[in-house]
């Protein structure tokens, strides 16, 4: 098996680049407005002489540049494996991570203060009562003194349901809490999410701690992560760098912000992207799509026949379809007493109903041990003033997508159907949010910032790797573990 390369180098990315760092061939009117009309940015502040010093005086939020895929390394540094008791799933990981020529440890390093580890894994997978949680604090607890800036904390624990006991699926629960409690301590970029790994599923984590300890998963904090028996065979990558390699892939919504992130990230990743959107996007899709290898195809999603015509398309010109990532959407903002018909019915059509329609000429399309990721929104789950339409459209999708992965006929396939949640990703879409209920929506997440488009798509990536079995059902959230609705 070869080393999935990832660097930590710290990319700093400005939004003059695109999301692999290239300098922007073609930045839209919209875009530019963005990113380029001067506005208060408080993180770029609080980096800068100035900003570092009273925002460190006043204790104020500091986000730090966090460490996102490049093409080095899977993760630089020491990883501490440890656990409770028979901890089998850290004895597993031992041997992948070794086998990857990751240098591993099972206590922190001496002196403790040096920053030399890079991540901590925890098993509590043989928990049975709530006092055995007091071995996960002594275990993080010296290590986070030793953790390189953008760390990794992953726990791993067995689903309280699974439980043969009441005090062991209380026990079992409590992982959550403290995960998600530490992940609002952390700083500097460190993220620390929970891995609940079904009995006999334990093959099907290793795609999910690989992406948790790399850059991909940059904005994912305070998560719980389900992983369960595996959906079809597992098949490792051929080669960890391009897992996507042989697979044709659509992206809905391509021409701008997370669907043109999502399409360069599955190319780079090695599939064939049929880049999607309306006819007015026309040029920059075709720009996008000659740039990375791919087809383009505009066509509004409402359309009727939208699923059928890029089944076709996917059939005539790359022979067959694995991938489906819907990620167009739309919004319409404003009170639910003020909210027309029109505005309510356009964000329901673009961002759910034509999205059910698509699927039923999309899933049949699809090859056995396909994919299909959904985007969905925070706001879907917590809700958010002056978007009732938009919530309700995204709370469906997340239900579409648990109620989509149960099908008998979808199961049959081997297709995996998972959704991502992100909170505030910096787009087009969030470009008119007024300056205070963006720099609010900005800093309410543990990460005190927002989110680039690539932050999505490589969880969307990640979601349709062929390892990526385990994972089905599932909504991710992508939002730095905003303080709402994560
Ligand atoms: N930006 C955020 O903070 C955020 C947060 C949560 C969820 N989302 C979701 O992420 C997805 C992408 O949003 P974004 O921020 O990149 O926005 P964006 O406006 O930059 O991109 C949306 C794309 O969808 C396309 N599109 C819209 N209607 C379409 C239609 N009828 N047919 C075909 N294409 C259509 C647009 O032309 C555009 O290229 C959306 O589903 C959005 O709801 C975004």
């Amino acid at each position: 098996m070869s080393r999935l390369t990832e660097s930590p180098a710290r990319v700093r990315r400005s939004p003059e680049h695109t999301p692999l760092g290239r300098p922007h061939p073609e930045r839209s009117h919209e875009e530019r407005l963005h990113f380029e009309r001067p506005h208060f940015d408080y993180a770029h502040f609080a980096q800068g002489h100035l900003g570092s010093r009273l925002t460190k005086a006043l204790r104020l939020p500091r986000p730090a540049p966090l460490r996102r895929y490049s093409s080095d390394t899977l993760i630089d540094g020491v990883v501490l494996i440890d656990g409770y008791a028979e901890a089998v799933v850290a004895a597993r990981m031992r041997d992948n991570l070794g086998a990857l020529g990751i240098p591993l440890a099972d206590a922190p390093p001496e002196p403790p203060g040096v920053s030399s580890l890079a991540a901590v894994i925890v098993d509590m997978t043989s928990i049975t009562e709530p006092h055995h949680l007091e071995t996960m604090r002594a275990i993080i607890a010296p290590a986070l003194r030793c953790l390189a800036p953008c760390g990794r904390v992953i726990a791993i624990v067995r689903p309280p349901q699974e439980a043969s006991t009441v005090a062991m699926a209380a026990a079992r629960r409590g992982v959550d809490g403290a995960i998600r409690s530490l992940a609002k301590e952390l700083e500097a970029g460190t993220t620390a999410n929970t891995v609940e790994i079904a009995d006999m599923a334990d093959g099907a984590a290793e795609s999910v701690i690989r992406f948790l300890l790399s850059g991909r998963s940059a904005y994912v904090s305070g998560q719980l992560i389900r992983v369960g028996a595996p959906v079809g065979p597992l098949t490792p990558p051929l080669d960890w760098t391009t897992p996507l390699a042989q697979c044709v892939a659509v992206v809905t919504g391509a021409a701008s912000g997370i669907g043109e992130a999502t399409a360069r990230t599955l190319a780079r990743d090695g599939a064939v992207v049929v880049c999607v959107d309306v006819p007015a996007r026309e040029a920059e899709l075709a720009l996008l799509s000659t740039e990375i290898g791919g087809s383009a195809l505009t066509l509004d999603i409402t359309d009727p026949h939208a699923g059928a015509r890029i089944a076709a398309h996917c059939r005539e010109h790359h022979g067959g379809l694995d991938i489906v990532t819907h990620v167009a959407g739309t919004k319409a903002d404003g009170p639910l007493s003020d909210l027309d018909l029109a505005r309510w019915r356009t964000v329901m059509e673009v961002n759910l109903t034509s999205v059910l329609r698509m699927n039923d000429a999309l899933i049949p399309a699809i090859r056995e041990g396909g994919h299909v990721v959904f985007v969905s929104s925070t706001t879907g789950l917590a809700g958010n003033r002056g978007q009732a339409n938009y919530a309700a459209s995204k709370a469906g999708v997340i239900a579409m997508t648990s109620a989509l992965a149960g099908q008998d006929s979808v199961r049959a396939k081997q297709v995996t159907v998972n959704a991502v949640a992100p909170g505030y990703i910096a787009t087009t879409m969030t470009a008119d949010t007024p300056v205070l209920a963006r720099e609010v929506g900005k800093f309410l997440n543990s990460l005190h910032q927002a989110g680039l488009p690539t932050d999505v798509a490589e969880v969307i990536s990640w979601l349709c790797w062929p390892e990526t079995r385990g994972v089905n059902g599932e909504t991710i959230r992508v939002c730095g573990q905003l303080l709402t609705g994560a």
